[in-house]
């Protein structure tokens, strides 16, 4: 546990306490000075220790993060620790962004309000113009939310309402992912995370770029009115439709009056090389959701962006307006202008730009290892800087003598090499990557989009160095970690 006195705070005068002692509280710099075995104590007392247990396989619990900077974490051992793990997508500036930071110190100096409920909001107001800015056709309302899922479940509400229909269905693809609040968990894919809730039965689901499929839903049933999906599919590991798809899933939903809302809380905000991936199609979705990135690394931030049509056909009457209106958090003052900031910094540093050269540079250098370890990975996928890794499934292909020593691990692990590859990076090379749930032989590279053709460099100088090795010293250097 801690190895110092925990400091008690002063009390605010010498009068007598009336309410309740203090319990036992750690203050802030008792925070910040905690070792990392007591980190590891309190997460698995407090937080989740079957959490604690994946963390310690990888090797990431023995990383505390002292600071972060640009597209670096740096360890309680000065350890600057490459990340193109990008919390799958949150940190577009990188880690604390000093445009970014200073705007938010100016707005605490100058003592600026947060709640946006019994006063309109100018922070709010001037978000929501710029959503709108940034936003192709009539993607002009928008509906303020602090967390993707909170986001996508707006976003479903205003679809359901907006399409009429009184029994409404919704259409999701396989392998989607959407968020784990309980309505959009109807529409995302994984038993796991489905667990054994009772969830909105009213649902379709099919295969992710398949019109035909999609089309034999929409025309069997007259109750859909709303198709979801990912512009480019993040959990299901950096999947992509081409651009017939999207311009068929537009026409079905027009000619049926169906809602088509694009999930673009992964692949939007710049990633994909345009500020919403669906841009590459030429197509403009009636919903979209923004999360992660939006809050510029800083806050946690997310919008709904609906046309206005839709949004007023579901809420544009005094009658309807509160039925979803934002919540206690929705459009607080510091969060909007991060965001602010955040946007104007987008552009200003032509970050979208970034995103697509760079991406660009990545995918070719990826491509080239690629073809050096063609026994090792099967393909490279996706677009600006927004990139699936895959290895081929290792489980057959092992030699007999190394079967018992896999045996051996978690079954999160066998099979993949992607826990192997992703813990030994961090280890020996110091570079972070991000894993896949639903399949575990990808590794997601979604750095920052301020990432530069250095770290690129650094990045895959790491993974080639590491390929050399050969599978069988890359297992048996894993094995090695877990006795460690
Ligand atoms: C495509 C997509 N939609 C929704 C969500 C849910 O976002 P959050 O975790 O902020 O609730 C995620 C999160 O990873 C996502 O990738």
């Amino acid at each position: 546990m801690l190895d110092r006195p925990i400091t008690a705070s002063p009390s605010l005068d010498a009068a007598p306490r009336v309410g309740p002692p203090k319990p036992d509280l750690l203050t802030v710099e008792d925070a910040k000075a905690m070792d990392v075995g007591t980190m590891a104590d309190l997460f698995k007392h407090h937080v989740n220790p079957g959490q604690f247990h994946f963390m310690k396989l990888l090797g990431f619990h023995k990383v505390k993060v002292e600071r972060a900077e640009g597209m670096f974490y740096i360890d309680q051992n000065g350890r600057r620790i490459l990340d193109f793990f990008g919390g799958f997508g949150s940190l577009a500036f990188g880690h604390n962004h000093p445009r970014i930071v200073e705007a938010r110190k100016r707005f605490q100096d100058e003592k600026r309000h947060e709640i946006a409920i019994a006063f309109l909001s100018q922070y709010a107001s001037a978000l929501a113009k710029n959503v709108a800015a940034c936003s192709p056709g009539e993607l002009d309302m928008v509906f303020l939310g602090s967390s993707g899922s909170e986001a996508m479940e707006a976003a479903i509400k205003v679809a359901e309402r907006a399409s009429g229909r009184k029994n409404c269905k919704i259409v999701h693809a396989e392998n989607s992912f959407h968020g784990k609040t309980k309505g959009v968990l109807s529409i995302t894919d994984s038993p796991l995370y489905k667990g054994e809730f009772k969830l909105v039965d009213n649902t379709y689901r099919v295969p992710f770029g398949d019109l035909a499929a999609l089309t034999s839903v929409v025309r069997s049933d007259p109750d859909v009115g709303v198709v979801v999906l990912e512009t480019i599919q993040g959990g299901g590991g950096i999947i992509e439709a081409p651009t017939e798809y999207w311009q068929g899933v537009r026409a079905l939903c027009d000619q049926h009056k169906v809602i088509w809302v694009a999930d673009e809380v992964q692949c939007g905000y710049g990633r994909s090389g345009r500020f919403y991936a669906f841009e590459h199609h030429g197509v403009v979705p009636d919903v979209t959701a923004l999360a992660k990135s939006f809050g510029g690394g800083k806050a946690a931030m997310a919008a709904m962006i609906a046309k206005r049509d839709v949004y007023m056909r579901a809420y544009g009457t005094p009658k309807t307006a509160m039925i979803h209106a934002h919540a206690t958090f929705g459009g607080i003052g510091e969060g909007c202008i991060t965001s602010i900031e955040a946007l104007n910094t987008l552009y200003d540093e032509d970050l979208i730009g970034n995103a697509e050269v760079v991406g660009a540079y990545l995918k070719e250098r990826l491509q080239a290892i690629a073809e050096k370890y063609p026994s090792i990975i099967k393909e490279v996928r996706g677009r600006g800087l927004m990139v699936g890794l895959e290895f081929h499934d290792f489980s057959k292909t092992l030699p007999f003598a190394l079967r018992p020593v896999v045996a051996l691990l978690d079954d999160k692990l066998k099979g993949s090499l992607s826990g192997f590859i992703g813990a030994l990076l961090l280890k020996d090379y110091d570079c972070l990557v991000a894993f896949t749930e639903y399949n575990r032989n990808v590794i997601r590279l979604e750095p920052p989009l301020i990432c530069s053709h250095d770290n690129v460099d650094q990045f895959c100088d790491a993974l080639d160095d590491l390929l050399g090795r050969g599978i069988v010293s890359i297992v048996k250097d894993f094995v090695k970690t877990q006795m460690g």
